[in-house]
């Protein structure tokens, strides 16, 4: 089992920018929703090896905006531990419900989350494609579509 430590970010603590971005590769939509978000760090020990970000959406509805693990690190179960996390947190707060977005062609993600028990709950079509400059793929396929999936608390 692993002894990962996850709390809150401190006041004077690096904001950890490559694993945000890893996850959201536009700074400009990073720096929309950041001054208005939580986020979460995740420890090994004194190695910092992941962070997810909640945003709200309003008084029952929480999002994960943003959520990564270094690269090291994956594969290991600390993604499906932090939505286990997020999950505590969001119900502990009284939320109704918290959400997830990802892209069409994140397979991956989609199949993490959904094991997690994220169910499907709409789709942004071409939110990709009107929100990022530069075109993105995952898996050779483009990511145009934001898949949103939410999970009832
Ligand atoms: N492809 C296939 N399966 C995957 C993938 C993948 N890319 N990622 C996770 N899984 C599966 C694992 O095989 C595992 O399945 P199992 O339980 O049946 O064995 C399960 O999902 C849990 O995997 P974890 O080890 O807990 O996931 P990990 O620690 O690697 O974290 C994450 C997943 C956060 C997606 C990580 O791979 C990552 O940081 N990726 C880069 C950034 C990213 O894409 N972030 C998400 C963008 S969407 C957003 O931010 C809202
Ligand atoms: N999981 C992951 N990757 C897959 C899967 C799968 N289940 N099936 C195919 N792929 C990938 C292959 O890895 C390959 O990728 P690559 O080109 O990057 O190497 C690519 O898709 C093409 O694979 P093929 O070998 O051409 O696919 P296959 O001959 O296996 O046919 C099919 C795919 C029709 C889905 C087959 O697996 C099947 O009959 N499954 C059972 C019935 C089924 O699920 N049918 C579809 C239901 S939906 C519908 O009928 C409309």
């Amino acid at each position: 089992m692993l002894e990962l430590n996850i709390r809150l970010i401190g006041n004077d603590e690096a904001i950890p920018y490559d694993l945000l971005l890893s996850a959201d590769p536009s700074e400009q939509a990073l720096m929309a929703y950041l001054p208005y978000s939580t986020i979460y760090v995740a420890y090994l020990q004194d190695k910092l090896v992941a962070q997810y970000v909640l945003y709200q959406i309003d008084a029952q509805e929480l999002e994960i905006k943003n959520i990564a693990v270094d690269d090291a690190y994956q594969g290991k179960g600390i993604g499906k531990l932090l939505l286990e996390d997020a999950t505590l947190r969001a119900n502990d707060a009284g939320y109704k419900t918290l959400s997830i977005g990802t892209s069409n062609a994140s397979i991956g993600q989609l199949y993490l989350y959904q094991q997690q028990g994220f169910e499907l709950s709409g789709v942004k079509m071409n939110f990709f494609i009107d929100n990022y400059t530069e075109p993105i793929f995952e898996n050779g396929i483009q990511c145009k579509h934001m898949i949103m999936l939410t999970k009832v608390l």
